[in-house]
């Protein structure tokens, strides 16, 4: 019998930090047929195994495996430029897009090729593409689906460099744009335009951690005839899959929870269709901005861990948002398992577990945040986040600060908020430095500002 790579409809007794697996529980987007390059792809033992309905964490370990000749268990690194035809016949053919085999890197790699059919399994899309970075990918997306005159309705709490990009750069191509609180469903309606072709949410924001309802955002999109793209950042397909929810695109930054050690720049586009592949493949061809065959090779071995992986972060980053939630330093935290989220009745039907990024604001302000940072000594002081380690870091000045105070006012990224990713690590351990950095931060409240030495 063949291996056929589908969830499991029922995935009891899994859950991540308290939230309820509902992963495909109803039927859903990974219940119906799968591309069929998931099972032609699998190496011959696997194909001998029972046909059954994998969880997940089962997926992140064997999807992707494409070498057919000697059945290697993790996918060699092909670092390679390009390949030799068997004949001029056979190189015609595949310029044709007709039979098997590679031309050139920039258009198709077997080991790129593994990290893209492991993130489109686990996303449940026709297909995955990747891209030399989280920015390449939506710039990718965008640049595949917009033409001047067009218009997209963008969440305004997305990654500081998505907001400039939308706003700024699409602007220069005759794209306009409109930037709304998407949590805010009726307000995504209204700014609904008669040449809107795509609505992008990034959902939980970065840093806000604002979340959007992707069913009744997909919805408003469609009944548009406009396209729901989703950055899944935040997430990883392992907490929250949008194409299940409805999205036609989702975008993902690689070099966080996906790869999660730190050491590759990557990005990831997956689609719905075989149609938003073929448009994208295409445009990325043309854009050129590919994942090189070395980083695609850490990524497909990173997300083999992936379900260990984000189980950690979720329990670790539960209880330290619990605990600065009772911390009398801190002013108020926003986490999507807590109950006082704004959204955490919408964050509990779509999301499989809370993900592991903490924002808050301390009472003592920007200072005091200013303080906790410089005196953090296990969190490491870095942008970034999803990785292993946890890091801590000031949005205003760094990640967002390319946006601008105004785009950073609308999208409520206040001075004094504080974004800490959480990692694996032993959470007491955590914990302890966290008050250590907290007693730091307090004297903010009991000092004059000009004691405060300048960094
Ligand atoms: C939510 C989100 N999307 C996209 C990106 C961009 O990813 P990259 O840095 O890989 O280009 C980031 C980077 O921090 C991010 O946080």
């Amino acid at each position: 019998m063949r291996l056929t790579l589908r969830f499991r409809k029922s995935q009891a007794g899994i859950t991540f930090a308290g939230f309820t697996r509902r992963t495909a529980r109803d039927g859903g987007f990974l219940a119906g047929k799968r591309p069929d390059f998931v099972e032609a792809d699998l190496p011959r033992e696997l194909t001998m195994q029972n046909d059954r309905e994998y969880a997940p964490e089962t997926l992140t370990v064997h999807a992707g495996i494409v070498d057919q000749q000697f059945h290697p268990v993790i996918p060699p690194i092909y670092q390679v430029s390009t390949f030799a035809f068997e004949t001029a016949e056979h190189g015609a053919a595949l310029f044709a897009g007709e039979g098997k085999g590679y031309i050139y890197s920039r258009m198709g790699n077997p080991t790129v090729e593994a990290a893209e059919k492991s993130v489109a399994t686990l996303e449940g899309g026709f297909g995955a593409l990747a891209c030399g970075s989280g920015m390449a990918a939506i710039h990718t997306a965008l640049g595949a689906l917009l033409s001047a005159g067009d218009h997209v309705v963008c969440s305004d709490a997305v990654y500081g460099p998505t907001c400039t990009l939308v706003g700024s750069f699409l602007s220069r191509f005759g794209i306009e744009s409109t930037f709304v609180d998407s949590s805010n469903t009726k307000a995504v309606e209204k700014a609904i335009k008669p040449n809107t072709k795509v609505i992008f949410v990034e959902t939980p924001g970065n840093p806000t951690l604002v979340i959007t309802d992707l069913e009744a955002v997909a919805k408003i999109a469609h009944k548009n005839d406009a396209l729901l793209v989703v950055d899944n950042t935040f997430m990883s397909p392992l907490l929250q899959q949008p194409l299940a929810h409805g999205a036609d695109i989702v975008v993902h930054s690689l070099t966080k929870f996906l790869n999660g050690h730190a050491d590759v720049v990557g990005g990831m586009i997956v689609t719905k269709t075989e149609s938003q592949y073929a448009t994208m493949r295409k445009c990325l061809n043309h854009f050129g901005g590919v994942l090189p065959p070395f980083e695609s090779f850490l990524v497909h071995r990173g997300i083999k861990t992936l379900g260990l992986r984000m189980k950690r972060h979720c329990e670790n980053a539960m209880k330290i948002a619990e605990h600065l939630e009772a911390h009398a330093e801190v002013e108020w935290v926003r986490f999507p398992g807590l109950k006082s989220h704004p959204q955490h009745e919408i964050a509990r039907k779509q999301m499989n577990g809370p993900g592991a990024i903490i924002s808050f604001e301390l009472k003592g302000g920007l200072e005091a945040g200013r303080r906790m940072m410089n005196a953090v000594r296990l969190c490491g002081l870095a942008v970034s986040l999803g990785g292993v380690e946890t890091l801590i870091q000031h949005p205003a000045s760094m990640t967002h600060a390319s946006m601008g105070r105004e785009a950073r006012e609308r999208a409520r990224v206040t001075d004094g908020l504080v974004r800490l990713s959480v990692g694996i690590e032993d959470v007491d351990d955590l914990l302890a430095d966290i008050d250590q950095a907290l007693e730091a931060a307090a004297t903010a409240r009991t000092t004059s500002r000009e004691d405060v030495p300048a960094t």
